[in-house]
């Protein structure tokens, strides 16, 4: 894609956006214990519909995928019913949104499974942080590691949720392979130590990403499918960097874009100067060779810079989405922002999620 004016529209895979302002996934933790969507939501996102791209927030591909409590699911008829309410909503005013499909691994809690079973990761290594459970902020449970002959079925499990989103009425999906979840648990040397052919070797740690990717491409065709990486964060569940995250997310990024993937959207955080010196995210664009989507402390002249000089096919606008629905317009007038209080950003109902209003000039 060439470079180009940031209120333009573009093709980002096969979805067309009507501009290159995203909204990044962000968890509002608003479903109810079952995973289920209140109308709310339908509400929440269709105020937010003028965003080129909505990217919905991390939602469970599984039971056994959850990781905080009061988080969406995609697995259930009744979950899918909730979604279609956003979808049409959604669409309704003009919207593209794709769906964030999510299996947090070691980022979990024994409350939220059946029969307070363990939570799953390449191997048994525990988590720092807290998670979100019914009981309030807990620390993550001591995982156990999966069997290789279990790993087909979290795949099946992808798939099923991908089927699903289709179902639901969505328009593409974002594979979650960021934020220390699941797939970058075993994308990481730090919380892979498997000795199977998903540990040890990169090609073997981003198997299960790929593979991931493909089942996922398989159902929705590659131009729909979109992934997240972060691979210099470090603040969910305390979990430290790959050793050579350049070379490790670098061939992951070649081998999606091999892929024929909708697009890359890669949260640019700076690692800590002592521990890797500057990550270079173009050189994924580069490996990856589709579009790419950048994200992380931008505001409107950055974002706007990023799409004309080519960094970025798109900007993803993550908590300035939340007190802004109008965001778009806000930029291109240059109208101010809205700052939402974080303590509305988890939990709760209206307050702080769908009460907050179009600019109005004094
Ligand atoms: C309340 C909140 C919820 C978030 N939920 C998700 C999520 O569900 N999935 C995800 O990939 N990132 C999530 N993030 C990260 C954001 O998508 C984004 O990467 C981050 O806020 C940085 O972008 P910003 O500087 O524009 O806010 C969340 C962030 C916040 C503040």
């Amino acid at each position: 894609m060439q470079p180009s004016d940031f209120f333009a529209p573009a093709s980002i895979g096969e979805m067309r956006v009507s501009n290159r302002v995203a909204m990044a996934p962000l968890t509002r933790a608003r479903a109810d214990l079952e995973g289920v969507q209140t109308p709310l939501a339908a509400r929440y996102y269709s105020q937010r519909a003028s965003a080129g791209l909505i990217v919905a927030e991390a939602t469970n591909i599984s039971r056994q995928g959850r990781g905080y409590a009061y988080t969406p699911g995609v697995y259930t008829d009744a979950q899918v019913r909730a979604w279609r309410q956003v979808t049409d909503a959604v669409h309704d005013a003009a919207g593209t949104i794709v769906l964030q499909l999510l299996h947090t691994g070691r980022i979990s809690h024994v409350s939220l499974h059946e029969g307070s079973r363990a939570p799953v990761a390449p191997s048994a290594i525990q988590a720092g942080g807290t998670v979100l459970t019914a009981a309030g902020m807990l620390p993550p449970s001591m995982p156990r590691a999966l069997h290789a002959d279990e790993i087909p079925g979290v795949i099946d499990e992808y798939r099923h949720a991908a089927r699903m989103a289709e179902e639901a009425g969505f328009d593409g999906v974002e594979i979650h392979m960021g934020n220390c979840f699941l797939l970058e648990q075993f994308l990481r040397d730090s919380t892979n130590h498997r000795d199977d052919h998903y540990g040890g070797s990169i090609e073997n740690r981003l198997r299960l990403p790929v593979e991931v990717a493909q089942a996922v491409a398989g159902i929705w065709g590659a131009g729909h499918v979109g992934v997240r990486l972060s691979p210099v964060k470090t603040t969910i569940g305390e979990t430290p960097l790959d050793s050579d995250p350049q070379s490790t997310y670098g061939r992951l990024a070649e081998r999606l874009g091999a892929l024929g993937l909708a697009y890359l959207h890669c949260i640019e955080e700076r690692a800590p100067a002592s521990a890797l010196g500057a990550f270079d995210f173009q050189s994924l664009r580069r490996a990856f060779d589709g579009a790419y989507i950048a994200n992380g402390g931008y505001d409107r002249a950055l974002a706007a810079e990023a799409v004309a000089s080519g960094h970025a096919d798109m900007v993803a606008f993550g908590k300035a989405f939340i007190g802004n629905p109008d965001l778009v317009d806000r930029l291109r007038e240059g109208w101010p922002l809205t700052e939402a209080g974080p303590e509305t950003y988890y939990g709760g109902s209206a307050k702080g999620y769908t009460d907050y209003s179009r600019y109005q000039a004094a």
